[in-house]
């Protein structure tokens, strides 16, 4: 019998429901429901399965860390805004035991300067960025490559 296939927990942050419409010079045209069935279609071609979630409130992303923690679920993570300055997301995220991947649809460093800084990188086991939609799918990609080192 073959093993249940690791489920990767994708937390999208503040504002990402608004895919689509949402600035799309800057983040592309695809709602994040476009986005997402990309991703779970990469995720089932490497033998993965997402739990896809979203939210604008940070307690909750954070709970969900915590969640991915205990189960020792992989996390893809989309902070959005809180990338800059949710300390207390990137302490729930530290305690992760991995593989976690930070993604964007933008590149931030390119953005303004207070987008330079992510509070989030150094606590993560890679970061993908600049891609727009195809951000996720790699993320996947690399979640793969990270379980398999
Ligand atoms: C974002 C970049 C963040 O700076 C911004 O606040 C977002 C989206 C991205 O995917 O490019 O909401 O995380």
């Amino acid at each position: 019998m073959n093993p249940a296939p690791v489920t990767i927990l994708v937390l999208n942050g503040p504002n990402l429901n608004r895919l689509g419409t949402r600035e799309p010079h800057i983040y592309g045209t695809d709602t994040l429901t476009d986005v997402l069935n990309a991703c779970a279609q990469t995720a089932e071609s490497l033998g993965l399965s997402l739990d896809a979630r979203q939210s604008d409130d940070e307690a909750t992303l954070i709970s969900w860390v915590h969640e991915a923690t205990d189960a020792r679920m992989p996390i893809i993570i989309n902070p959005a805004a809180f990338t800059h300055y949710s300390y207390a997301l990137r302490d729930a995220l530290a305690a992760h035991p991995g593989p976690s991947v930070e993604v964007h649809l933008s590149n931030p460093a390119a953005r303004e300067d207070f987008r330079a800084t992510s509070v989030i990188s150094p606590v993560v086991s890679a970061t993908i960025a600049g891609l727009k939609a195809d951000s996720y799918s790699l993320a996947v990609r690399a979640v793969a490559s990270l379980l398999a080192q």
